[in-house]
């Protein structure tokens, strides 16, 4: 039987009278390459935050690599990385300072972290600025700073909010190849992304977040197989994407309505 990382029952999240997550059932495969996309306000970075400990779910249950998150919360946090949608870096520390703070929370010797933050920092491109602080890092830096950070305790799960927004077409080809490369090991990787391309090229798996509801979930044969009309193998992600959530015509947004700017 397939080894499950992720299990959501019921997992919902309401900020006052709004229902950002309502009652989700995710189920993610151990080792599997798994996108979660949704229009903006889906829920997918509330989802992310309650799947990673940053924010308490209103009501459901979650468990990953088989521990029950609500009982065994450090446990879980220990074995997997995260880079949430602000990143929440210390801006004060230089970039190498920061890895080696958070390597040592996670429990690494000094000199393990030390070895891992000067090879990640290498492999983002990071090295050749050493004594700048975070602060003054453009923003596709901070985001790969945030991406060795979440990564230098080697975790089970790597969680991901937009891994390649503001990030370069350089850096984001290493960041695949280093994606793709921790999937093949094993690590389950679960990333929220706009770009549909990319995420048809490295995900096996994906699901549809709509309005806070889960309105798919599968491989993307099944997602296919699943849309009305004459899809086939060439039937793109984006298409699929449209049709499920597009449905509602009445939602476009109209043109007419911006008539003053044409
Ligand atoms: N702290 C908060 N307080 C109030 N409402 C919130 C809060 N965080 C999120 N929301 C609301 O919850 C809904 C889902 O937001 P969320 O950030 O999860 O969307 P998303 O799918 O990540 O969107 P995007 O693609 O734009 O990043 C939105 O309506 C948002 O306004
Ligand atoms: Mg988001």
């Amino acid at each position: 039987m397939l080894e499950i990382a992720i299990q959501t029952q019921k997992l919902s999240r309401k900020f006052g009278n709004l229902t950002a997550v309502d009652g989700i059932d995710l189920q993610v495969a151990a080792g599997q390459f798994f996108g979660f996309l949704g229009p903006n306000g889906a829920g997918k970075s509330t989802t992310i935050k309650m799947l990673t400990g940053l924010l308490a779910p209103t009501s459901g249950a979650m468990e990953l690599l088989g521990l029950d998150f609500a009982a065994h919360p450090v446990n879980v946090k220990r074995q997997i990385g995260v880079v949430p949608e602000g990143m929440g870096l210390f801006e004060r520390l230089t970039g190498a300072e920061y890895l080696q703070f958070v390597g040592q929370m996670y429990g690494l010797d000094r000199a393990t972290t030390q070895r891992r933050a000067d090879e990640l920092l290498e492999f983002m491109q990071l090295a050749d600025r050493p004594k700048t602080l975070i602060a003054d890092y453009s923003h596709g830096m901070q985001k790969k700073l945030a991406l060795a950070a979440a990564v230098i305790h080697g975790p089970r799960i790597l969680f991901l909010d937009e891994p390649f927004e503001g990030v370069d077409a350089l850096a984001a080809g290493a960041l695949k190849a280093l994606l793709g490369r921790m999937a093949e090991r094993g690590t389950t990787i679960f990333l929220t992304s706009h770009v549909l391309e990319i995420v048809e090229r490295l995900c096996s798996h994906v699901a549809i977040i709509h309005k806070g509801r889960l309105v798919a979930q599968g491989s993307l044969e099944e997602l296919r197989a699943g849309i009305p009309g004459e899809a086939d193998s060439k039937t793109t992600l984006e298409q699929i994407f449209l049709s499920i959530v597009g449905q509602d015509g009445a939602e476009r947004p109209q043109l007419e309505e911006l008539s003053w700017l044409m």
